[in-house]
C-alpha cells in the first residue's frame, strides 16, 4: 500500500510503525529491511537486551525544569535522538532520503545520510537540517575515498562516521528465502564514477573470502590516514569490543557508534546493550558514544543512556516510519520516541540526561 497522508489511529506508539509497517511494505523487502545476516540471532539478541533490564520508579522528584537537550561533541541536541545511516530509503518511499530528513529537521534530529543512500549526498543536504552526518565506507580507490570525503565537506556534512563493522557482505538467509533483490532504481548513486570493489584472484586452494576478500578490507593504516585528511570529526561505527575502542581513540577518532549493524553482520555477535557498559567503562567520560541496536521505544532510550550511551540512533525504524506516512510519519514516530522518553524520565525522576546518565537500571535476571 502507498504512504498514507495521515497518521493512522493503529499508530500510538514508536513501535506500531514496526507493527504497522507490514501493510505498506511488500513482504521480500520487509525481509530485506527486518533481516539480519544468516539466522538473525545477533537482531534477536539486541531485542531481547532490554527485556532484561528495568527502570525503577522514582517519587516527589522535581521535574518541571526537566528537558532532554544533550551536548553531543560540541553539537547542541534537543533530544538524544538521531537518524542512523541506512541504505536506500526509495525502497519504501519514492521520495527517499530527501522525504525522511525533512521530517528530521523538523523534529531538530540530527541525520548520518548514508553512502548508500537513494539521492546523492548534495541532494540530501538540500532537504536536510544543518544538523548531518555523513557515514563513508573505505572506497577500494583512495582518490574515490578522498573525492567522497571533500564532496561531504563541502555540502556542508559536520562529521565522517565511517563504518568498519561490514568489511564482507554477508547474506541473509531471509532475503535469499524471500527472493528479494534490490529493484533497479536502487543503485548508490553517490558512487558513480568510482572504481567498484573487485573481487581479487586467489590461488587454488587459498580461502576467497580470508585471502580473497579480507586482503582488501580498510586497514588502521587506512583509518589513520582518512582521519589525517579532514578537520571534520572522524567517527567509528561498528565498535563492539572496550579493545577496538581504545584503539579508534588512539587512533583520532572523535567518537564511536556502538553498533553491530543492527544484527546484518556478524550473525552471533552480542546484543549491542550488553557490550556498552564495559565500552563506557574503558573510555571513561570524556569520549562520546552513540548507541544502536533495537531502539523501538522511549524506554529503549532511556535504557541506553543509563548503560552508557550520550546518544542513540534509530535505524529501522525510520524506514517503517517512512512507508507508513512518509515525512509526516517519520515526524511522529520522533515525536513518540521523544515523549515516551519524557514519560520515563518523569516517572524515574530524572530532569536531564545527565540524570539518567546517573541512574542504575534494575537487573531482572530471571526475566522469561
Ligand atoms: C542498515 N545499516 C547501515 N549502516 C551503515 O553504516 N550504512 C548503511 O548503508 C546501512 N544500511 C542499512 C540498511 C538497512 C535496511 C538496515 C536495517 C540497516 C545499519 C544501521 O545504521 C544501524 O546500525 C541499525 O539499523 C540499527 O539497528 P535497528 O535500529 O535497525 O534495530
Amino acid at each position: 500500500m502507498p504512504a498514507l497522508n495521515h497518521i493512522p489511529p493503529e499508530i500510538r506508539c514508536a513501535l506500531d510503525y514496526e507493527t504497522q509497517a507490514p501493510r505498506f511494505i511488500a513482504a521480500p523487502t520487509l525481509a530485506y529491511i527486518e533481516g539480519g545476516s544468516g539466522h538473525d540471532r545477533s537482531v534477536v539478541a539486541n531485542r531481547a537486551a532490554y527485556a532484561r533490564w528495568a527502570i525503577t520508579p522514582r517519587l516527589l522528584r522535581d521535574v518541571s525544569a526537566g528537558n532532554t537537550g544533550v551536548t553531543l561533541a560540541g553539537m547542541n541536541m534537543a533530544h538524544p535522538l538521531m537518524l542512523g545511516p541506512v541504505a536506500f530509503h526509495n525502497l519504501v518511499h519514492p521520495g527517499g532520503e530527501r522525504e525522511t530528513v525533512r521530517a528530521a529537521a523538523a523534529m531538530d534530529c540530527p541525520v548520518i545520510a548514508s553512502t548508500q543512500s537513494s539521492c546523492t549526498l548534495e541532494q540530501l543536504a538540500q532537504s536536510a537540517g544543518p544538523q548531518r552526518w555523513f557515514q563513508m565506507y573505505l572506497q577500494p580507490q583512495r582518490a574515490d575515498t578522498l573525492d567522497l570525503l571533500r564532496r561531504a565537506e563541502a555540502a556542508g556534512y559536520g562529521a565522517i562516521v565511517l563504518t568498519l563493522d561490514a568489511p564482507i557482505q554477508v547474506a541473509s538467509l531471509r532475503t535469499l528465502a524471500a527472493q528479494f533483490q534490490l529493484p533497479p532504481q536502487c543503485v548508490p548513486v553517490n558512487l558513480a564514477g568510482y572504481t567498484a570493489a573487485q573481487e581479487p584472484a586467489v590461488a587454488a586452494g587459498a580461502s576467497r573470502i580470508l585471502q580473497g576478500l579480507m586482503a582488501a578490507a580498510p586497514s588502521w593504516d587506512e583509518l589513520r590516514w582518512l582521519v589525517g585528511q579532514t578537520r571534520l570529526p572522524v567517527w567509528a561505527k561498528g565498535v563492539m569490543h572496550a579493545d577496538d575502542a581504545l584503539a579508534l581513540r588512539a587512533a583520532g577518532v572523535a567518537g564511536i557508534i556502538v553498533s553491530n549493524h543492527g544484527g546484518r553482520s556478524l550473525d552471533g555477535a552480542p546484543a549491542t546493550l550488553d557490550v556498552l557498559p564495559a565500552i563506557r567503562a574503558a573510555l571513561g567520560t570524556d569520549m562520546p558514544i552513540v548507541f544502536d541496536g533495537g531502539i523501538r521505544s522511549g524506554s529503549d532510550v532511556f535504557k541506553a543512556l543509563a548503560l552508557g550511551a550520550d546518544a542513540v540512533a534509530i535505524g529501522r525504524l525510520q524506514l517503517y516510519a517512512l512507508a507508513v506516512a512518509g515525512a509526516l510519519g517519520v515526524a511522529h514516530m520522533l515525536k513518540l520516541l521523544r515523549e515516551e522518553l519524557e514519560i520515563c524520565m518523569a516517572l524515574a525522576g530524572c530532569a536531564s540526561i545527565e540524570d539518567i546518565r546517573a541512574t542504575a537500571l534494575f537487573h531482572q535476571r530471571d526475566h522469561h
